[in-house]
């Protein structure tokens, strides 16, 4: 791993507020960031907003401000929302700062005195929305691509950049680094693009049409275009030219972003810098677009996804963790609250979040909260610690070639395997029969928890704190490294562990909506006493494990249970004629969990277990293999 990090976002135009597309490029790269960080690199993390050209000055008069009082303000809401998503980047930048300004003239002399700057006259067809002109071969059917409008003829003499003359360099670097642009499809498209001659780029605007913008250090009656003042500020920030960061980060950068900008950044930028004598950037990172409803976010659609809204209602780490899980990176997603919800319960409230409660709970009960010292490994416990030590680098390779959901991946595969080594370990069984063999098996749970805690930090942070905090050991100031867990048994821990609890909650979907009923799925319900498949449906059936189990006083009938349903219940039973308490401890039940609790005896049952009676007697319904506590019975 590079001993450095540089990672860039776009610097978001400052016209629209903040939704879910700006928040997934922005966790992408705090995920990053902080990968490299446990990796032990030295990181640097930039993002900002972008504040100069007609679609600002155009937003602000539509509020009746002032362009400087309009770009305070939203700006300032971009740079507040971040720490709300848990983002940590150590710089924002902002195209209207001074400094940048000044890199912005400076390199604009740089690339003149190369002799690439030159003035001539164009007539060309202009896209207000884009602010740049447009090539008759861009345009589809007359129109934008983007606005879906007809973009207007302007003459006008302009200011030109010569970035035909990079052409073949560029094309050459790419085919020399073959990671410049990835994946793949996106050097692709680049190199498309490349095949055909590369037009100059003009990169002024007079003032008598814009004033809202970078003056030309050689020419007082032009602002510079927006884009050319804004890819600098990629090295603006770094302080340029003399900076120690510009020197220390530079070479690793790394920029993300979605292929709407994929030419300004695999083309313009790659030229500019190349005339202004510094090398190009290390890695382009390209990733798809968010859709809703198989179309384009807007905010004319009044579809537009605010994440704050969505991290409010499921919890951060949820929505960071449905982002990275659910967009393989480079390719389109479809969003939706169904999908968020469906990942939600399966992957972090049953999954992760049975695992976390179990295991402190066994730790709590069968330790007194204090993790044992373990025994002699045996087959299973070494095929667990293997797996657990394998994940640490199969997830570091994804992680590096931008492969989140696979990294993610391999880390949830571990989290059912531990699962299941619980299972099949059956600890409470142990905790009669083998407490040495307990012992043991409770620290490879225990010891395979804390990896998993550790590299699921990138994407929730939260909760992978909240796990290592509960173990005994947590993170201190960015102590921890990716080397730190390769040594089984090596985090320094005090052993004491915490109470159990719940990490994820379930989460029920309010008011499904009717039209999620198919014609397939309606059902004839006139026969009395039928049920349709949708309110069956309704019933919560689960599999759980019994814990403890005690008659009730004064009752003959009824035992009162303690379930784990992949989260604790407790269930009274009517069948204490048919089985004594002490048998049932260790069995596995299905459990009615979504019944509304009842008083029996002055106890509160939260669940119902299931028994079918003949004339032989009550008989519990048992799964006929071994099935993870939590798991649903459909
Ligand atoms: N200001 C320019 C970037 C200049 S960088 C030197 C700009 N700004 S923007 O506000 O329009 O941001 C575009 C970026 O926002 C995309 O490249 C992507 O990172 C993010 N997204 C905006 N909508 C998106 C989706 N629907 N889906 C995924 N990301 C998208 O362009």
């Amino acid at each position: 791993m590079n001993k450095r990090f540089y990672v860039t976002t776009p610097i978001y135009y400052v016209n629209a507020e903040p939704h879910i597309g700006h928040a997934y490029t922005t966790i992408v790269a705090d995920v990053l960031n902080r990968f490299y960080g446990l990796g032990g690199s030295e990181t640097f993390f930039l993002t900002g907003t972008d504040e100069h050209g007609d679609k600002i000055v155009a937003a602000a008069e539509k509020e009746g401000q002032s362009p400087s009082e309009y770009v305070d303000r939203i700006s300032a809401m971009f740079r507040a929302l971040w720490p709300k998503l848990n983002i940590t980047n150590d710089y924002f930048i902002r195209t209207t700062d001074q400094a940048h300004r000044e890199t912005v003239a400076q390199i604009l002399t740089m690339v003149k005195d190369k002799g690439d700057i030159y003035f001539s006259e164009y007539e060309g067809r202009y896209c207000f929305g884009c602010e740049r002109f447009y090539t008759e071969r861009e345009l589809v059917g007359g129109k934008c691509p983007d606005h879906l409008t007809e973009p207007q003829m302007i003459r006008e003499s302009n200011y030109f950049f010569r970035m035909s003359r990079y052409q073949q360099w560029l094309i050459d670097h790419i085919h020399k680094h073959p990671d410049f642009i990835r994946p793949k499809r996106y050097k692709n498209e680049v190199l498309s693009f490349l095949s055909e001659p590369l037009e100059d780029l003009c990169i002024s605007r007079p003032k008598s049409r814009l004033r809202w913008g970078i003056t030309l250090p050689f020419d007082e009656n032009y602002v510079t275009y927006v884009w050319f003042d804004a890819l600098i500020n990629y090295i603006s920030a770094l302080q340029f030219p003399d900076g120690k960061l510009f020197q220390t980060f530079w070479p690793v950068a790394q920029h993300v972003i979605a292929k709407d900008i994929l030419k300004p950044h695999g083309i313009y930028w790659p030229c500019m810098l190349k005339s202004a004598g510094i090398e190009p950037y290390q890695h382009l990172n390209v990733h798809g677009y968010w859709n809703i409803n198989e179309g384009k976010m807007s905010k004319s659609l009044g579809n537009v996804v605010k994440p704050l809204d969505l991290a409010g209602i499921y919890g951060l780490d949820a929505f960071r963790y449905f982002l990275l899980r659910d967009m393989v990176f480079g390719l389109d997603s479809e969003f939706s609250e169904e999908a968020l919800v469906a990942r939600i319960n399966a992957d972090l409230a049953n999954d992760l979040g049975n695992l976390v409660s179990r295991s402190l709970t066994m730790v709590q009960k069968y330790f007194q909260g204090t993790v044992p010292d373990p025994g002699p490994p045996e087959e299973p416990d070494n095929r667990l610690k293997e797996a657990s030590l394998n994940m640490i680098d199969l997830y570091a390779g994804f992680m590096v070639d931008l492969g989140f959901h696979k990294a993610l991946m391999a880390v949830w595969d571990v989290i059912g395997q531990v699962n299941k080594y619980i299972d099949s370990m059956a600890p409470w069984e142990l905790a009669k029969a083998d407490r040495d063999r307990l012992a043991t098996v409770m620290v490879h749970i225990v010891e395979s928890l804390r990896i998993i805690s550790v590299l699921i930090w990138p994407f929730m942070p939260s909760s992978a704190e909240k796990i290592q905090g509960a173990l005994g050991f947590s993170r201190i100031g960015g102590a921890l490294r990716l080397d730190d867990i390769r040594e089984w048994g090596r985090i320094g821990a005090s052993k004491e562990v915490s109470k159990s609890f719940q990490l994820f909650p379930r989460i029920e979907m309010k008011g499904k909506k009717e039209s999620m009923k198919t014609q397939e799925t309606e059902t004839v319900t006139e026969d009395k006493g039928m049920i349709s498949f949708e309110e069956f449906q309704k019933l919560d059936l689960r599999i759980g494990i019994i814990q403890e189990a005690e008659t009730i006083p004064k009752s003959k009938k009824l035992i009162r249970l303690k379930v784990n349903i992949g989260e604790d219940r407790t269930v009274v039973a009517g069948i204490a004629g048919y089985y004594s308490a002490e048998d049932l401890v260790g069995k596995q039940v299905v459990v009615v969990a979504n019944l509304v609790p009842a008083k029996l005896m002055g106890v509160e049952s939260k669940g119902m277990v299931l028994a079918a009676e003949d004339e032989t007697g009550v008989h519990l319904l048992i799964p006929d293999a071994e099935t993870r506590p939590g798991s649903r019975i459909k």
